[in-house]
């Protein structure tokens, strides 16, 4: 765990600072720390090795002429184009160009950007803790270090206090959710999943987990997720997590899904083996709302919630489903499997209906559902499709301020025809090569039940393969959906 605090920089006791450097260089803000250095930043820029563009952190070692043996300057683009995302950057490019180094960094202020410093010092921490994570927890020997202590330089204030306190639990939390999702398949099983979810509700008041296993499956009716996990000896499971704080209104209860699958070989589909190691990435939006939900609960966000994680392994056992089966969900609609692999909305099916049987009244869930939402978006923006408006926009929003990213993708009856199954209620996946997120999204639509709901696909952003120079650069899971779960939950509470 990261500390974080404000206090005037002299006071800190820094392993290093760091100043945000913006473009043209000579400017107001790292000025004030040039005149200290003598010039130095303005001949670093003159020989090109300091250009201020974003994502660029050049580390100096000082002696003596600051209150730091060093001084990162962080670059973050043209001064009138700054916003909250190249601040997250900068703050990722300084915490790898000190994994070295470790302690205590002090972040400096630029009261001349464009954006508040309350804002500013909350991106310059989330980007410091995001980038600060390494995926190599398996290692012998793990040498990268993350900052324990950041200090942003400042005599402080209720509102700075907040956004930085704030930034600094979400952040702890989605670096909690890429945890979950590196961990080997051999280690994360829905079993443990589930340990995890109890584990979790023990931090918090107001927060509790139930895990249902096989036989109180069964007894819902939920023929899908159980379907889905008889492939492996690992049973599957569905962890639900319940949040009731105080003082919440009494309209609006969260309902959030995740996709939990702790490793897809495709089942009898069996998918190709190349890469089929960050399958075990495909429990990450299961892991996005189990600390989303978690950071409602240290945020003490007044809103009530329930999340769902549908947990299961979809592996090619002697007693695994096949093409070809028909299988009963729990609101009773049955469905003929034409593809295992497409596994993900099945396990949602059942969760969808489960959070609707608990009231909720507002429906998010988060899968890594289709590689065609990868292939359409890249690692940036999910693909949300909603049911509502409203509801969708809300989401989309709560993207753009977080920075876990979506874009508005059609739910259109139209393309149920594309899942009609000669023998069955729906069929789970189509035989044409077409439009494979909007109509898993059109499958889901089945189960939603009434009232706002909007589904997110984040097949693209939820796990990484290779770094991509961002600043979730790391490869692996980029805890995407517990920025969004909080910045949803303070928009709705
Ligand atoms: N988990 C995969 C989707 C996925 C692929 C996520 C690549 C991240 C990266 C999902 O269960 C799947 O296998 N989807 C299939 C569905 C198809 C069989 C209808 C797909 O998209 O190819
Ligand atoms: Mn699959
Ligand atoms: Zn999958």
């Amino acid at each position: 765990m990261t500390r974080v605090e404000i206090a005037l920089p002299g006071q800190a006791g820094a392993d290093a600072l760091a100043v945000p450097v913006a473009q043209p260089l000579g400017g107001d803000g790292a000025k004030i720390v040039d005149d200290r250095l003598g010039g130095r930043l303005r001949k670093l820029g003159e020989s090109g090795d300091l250009r201020g563009e974003c994502g660029e952190a050049v580390l100096l070692h000082l002696d003596g002429e600051l209150e730091a043996p060093r001084l990162v300057a962080a670059g973050v683009g043209q001064r009138d184009q700054v916003d909250a995302d190249a601040l997250r950057t900068a703050g990722a490019a300084t915490a790898q160009a000190l994994s070295r180094v470790g302690g205590t960094l002090v972040w400096l202020l630029d009261e001349s950007l464009p954006v508040p410093l309350p804002q500013q010092a909350a991106a310059l921490v989330e980007g410091t803790i995001l980038g600060a994570y390494s995926p190599g927890n398996w290692k012998s020997r793990h040498e990268t270090k993350a900052p324990g202590r950041i200090v942003v330089g400042h005599a402080g204030g209720p509102e700075l206090q907040e956004a930085v306190e704030r930034a600094a639990i979400v952040s702890e939390r989605a670096n909690r959710s890429r945890d979950l999702s590196n961990m080997p398949p051999n280690e994360l099983t829905p079993h443990t999943l589930g340990e995890k979810a109890q584990e979790l509700a023990r931090e918090h008041e107001h927060l509790t987990c139930e895990v249902l296993a096989t036989k109180e499956l069964d007894d819902l009716g939920m023929g899908a997720l159980t379907a889905v996990g008889r492939g492996s000896r690992n049973e599957p499971r569905l962890i639900v997590l319940r949040y009731d704080p105080p003082g919440a209104r009494d309209d609006i209860v969260l309902g959030l899904v995740g996709k939990s699958i702790t490793f897809d070989a495709g089942g009898i589909s069996i998918k190709p083996s190349g890469g089929m190691q960050d399958m075990k990435g495909d429990m990450s939006g299961g892991a996005g709302t189990l600390h989303g939900i978690g950071a409602l609960a240290a945020l003490r966000t007044p809103v009530r919630a329930i999340a769902a994680l549908a947990a299961a392994e979809n592996l090619p056992g002697g007693d695994a489903f096949r093409p070809g089966d028909i299988l009963r969900a729990a609101n009773g609609k049955t469905i003929e499997i034409i593809n295992t692999d497409a596994e993900g909305r099945l396990v949602l099916a059942d969760a969808l209906w489960y959070v609707r049987r608990e009231g909720a009244t507002h429906v998010l869930d988060l899968a890594t559902l289709t590689g065609a939402m990868e292939l359409a978006l890249g690692d940036l923006y999910a693909g949300g499709f909603a049911n509502d408006v409203q509801w969708g926009e809300l989401i989309v929003e709560a993207g753009r301020r977080s920075g876990d990213l979506v874009w508005p993708f059609p739910l259109h009856p139209r393309y149920r025809r594309y899942i009609d199954s000669t023998f069955a209620d729906l069929k789970n996946s189509s035989t044409l090569r077409q439009a494979s997120p909007a109509l898993a999204a059109e499958f889901l639509h089945e189960f939603a039940g009434d009232g706002p709901w909007c589904h997110v696909d984040m097949a693209g952003p939820g796990f990484l393969e290779r770094s991509r120079g961002d600043y979730l650069r790391v490869p692996g899971g980029t805890g995407y959906g517990v920025r969004l779960i909080a910045e949803l939950g303070r928009m709705v509470a």
